[in-house]
């Protein structure tokens, strides 16, 4: 039995939307034991970034609690989030977010500079990105990288730093499905060789499908994905992306 990463319990967060609160997680429960990779499934606008968000620390829950470890986070401590988020999370956004004006190398160093590690950083930067196939791209600012060079670089900077928690939140929405699934591929496989858990918001039937638990984000909470929902977001044959 693997031990129990993370657990989220009666988690809600809202929106002030003009004179309206928009309720959009409301109560949501989830566990993510370590090693597991869960998908997140849902409509457009349901709360899927939004959770990712307040799993990695990012956003603050309005009620809750979300533990890490055996150990709630405590929100009101900034220094000690700040180490949640660079010691033991990963993110790979939709968009890289990859910073223009640095390579690919310094993209993957970044986060270890922020966390005040330097020893082997560049090292360690550089083992990612060869085992990424981008060996010959370590000086190519974003600009000089293809979409899905972009985002193997995005995914070596989430877990370059070795995390136990990787949340990619649509890491191949902006790839062309052939591109995407070798995408999927690599952070797969690195999963399994460093043993992160891993929880993903997709729309891709294929790499839900990839996943060993698929969720369905509705009403605020999370459900076991039913036939019904998997044939309406993933619409029979193929592919939704
Ligand atoms: N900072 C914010 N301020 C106000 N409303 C927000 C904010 N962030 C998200 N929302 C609202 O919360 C809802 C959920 O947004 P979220 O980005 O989590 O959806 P999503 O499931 O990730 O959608 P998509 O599949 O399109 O990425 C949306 O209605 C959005 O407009
Ligand atoms: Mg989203």
């Amino acid at each position: 039995m693997s031990e129990r990463l993370l657990e989220a319990a009666e988690l809600s967060r809202s929106f002030q939307s003009g004179p309206r609160r928009i309720e959009v997680l409301s109560n949501l429960d989830l566990e993510v034991d370590g090693g597991e990779s869960v998908a997140i499934v849902g409509d457009s606008g349901v709360g899927k970034s939004t959770l990712l968000h307040l799993l990695g620390g990012l956003d603050r829950p309005d009620g809750g609690t979300l533990t890490f470890r055996g150990r709630p986070l405590p929100w009101s401590d900034g220094e000690a989030m700040g180490r949640y988020r660079n010691r033991h999370v990963g993110f790979v956004f939709q968009f890289h977010h990859l910073l223009p004006e640095f390579n690919a190398l310094e993209n993957v160093e970044m986060p270890f500079r922020i966390g005040g590690r330097f020893e082997r950083t560049e090292t360690a930067a550089r083992e990612i990105l060869e085992r990424l196939g981008l060996a010959e791209r370590l000086g190519h600012t974003p600009a000089r990288l293809s979409g899905g060079e972009q985002q193997r670089v995005a995914i070596a900077r989430a877990v370059a730093g070795r995390p136990s928690l990787v949340l990619a939140d649509e890491p191949t929405g902006n790839l062309d499905p052939s591109t995407g699934d070798r995408v999927f591929g690599v952070l797969r496989d690195l999963q399994k060789e460093r043993g992160f858990s891993l929880v993903l918001a997709t729309h891709s039937e294929r790499m839900a499908a990839g996943c060993d638990r698929i969720l369905h984000l509705a009403g605020g909470r999370l459900h076991p994905l039913s036939d019904s929902a998997a044939a309406t977001f993933f619409g029979g044959s193929g592919d939704a992306e």
